[in-house]
């Protein structure tokens, strides 16, 4: 029951129609019976939306493309991780005090220990965009022995520089030898979905592979790994991660995980009957 009680939470970037963050946090307010409801704002001027989430005590918002990097100056004070990725994905609003935080990379640890250890594993990272520059953060500090791979060469070589990792070329790909794949590239997703970012013949048994895709759930690339006898951790397991930790951030307690995930599940099944073709991007 929405009431003159309802606190405002949300998200902020733009496109933010096809988010599954509303689905998925509503969820869990109306699981735990919180009286808070989540909106999807599409924000082109920024200075003004944060003005507007101080002065109508929006009490937290999750931040997306293009904001992540831009917010930080606009804000009161920063998370030490957020500082150290330079992005923001999570916003509290602290009596009118905002405080920036990145939970895209603890996302992406936790959903990954969920079935593997990191700590001395050599872990191959696809990708040199933000998703990657967050897992490479994750990765990395959870004592992975890490390499970005990029086709772009000059970006892949920045990350890796930055995080303290180690950087190989693509074609390099058919020499490494990797316990752990994550794909923070984009391909694979929707509605390119016959795409795979690796040759499935390089994917070993034992891997764990991990994709930053989750539109759809399955990608080429799980398939492709689960058939060769990989562990596989779903791009939406990592979404609900950095959603969890998101909620624990407002809220000081953990959400229900299970009823999150179900919630943006059910979202994606009524979006492809309403879009089949729709790309989904979020993260
Ligand atoms: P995000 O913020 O979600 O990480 P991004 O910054 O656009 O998104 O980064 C996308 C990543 O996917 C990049 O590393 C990109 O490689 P380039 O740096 O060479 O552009 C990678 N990528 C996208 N399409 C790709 C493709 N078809 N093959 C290989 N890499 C691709």
């Amino acid at each position: 029951m929405i009431d003159a009680q309802t606190e405002v939470f949300g998200i902020i970037g733009n496109p933010v129609r096809h988010s599954l963050s509303p689905a998925m946090h509503n969820a869990a307010f109306r699981a735990l019976e919180l009286n808070a409801v989540y909106l999807a704002f599409s924000v082109e001027n920024l200075p003004a939306a944060v003005e507007g989430i101080r002065s109508l005590a929006v009490r937290g918002v999750n931040v997306t493309i293009p904001h992540k990097i831009a917010i930080q100056k606009l804000l009161d004070e920063m998370d030490l991780t957020a500082v150290a990725l330079g992005s923001v994905n999570t916003v509290l609003n602290r009596q009118g005090t905002l405080v920036g935080y990145n939970t895209d990379w603890i996302g992406a640890v936790g959903a990954l220990e969920e079935v593997t250890a990191i700590s001395g594993k050599r872990c191959a990272l696809l990708g040199a965009g933000g998703a990657a520059r967050a897992v490479a953060y994750g990765l990395a500090n959870a004592g992975g022995d890490v390499v970005v791979i990029n086709r772009t060469e000059e970006k892949g070589r920045r990350l890796a520089r930055q995080m303290g990792c180690g950087f190989a070329p693509l074609k390099a790909l058919p020499d490494l030898r990797a316990d752990i794949l994550v794909n923070a590239t984009s391909v694979g997703m929707e509605p390119r979905a016959e795409e795979c970012p690796v040759p499935p013949e390089w994917l070993r048994p034992g891997m764990v592979v991990m994709d930053a895709v989750y539109a759809p759930p399955r990608t080429k690339l799980l398939q492709e790994a689960e058939a060769r006898g990989c562990r596989v951790v779903e791009g939406l397991r990592w979404l609900v991660r950095q959603g969890a930790e998101s909620f624990a951030i407002w809220f000081g307690t953990r959400p229900p995980e299970d009823v999150m995930e179900r919630a943006c599940r059910e979202s994606m099944l009524r979006a492809h009957q309403d879009a089949p073709h729709r790309a989904a991007k979020e993260r």
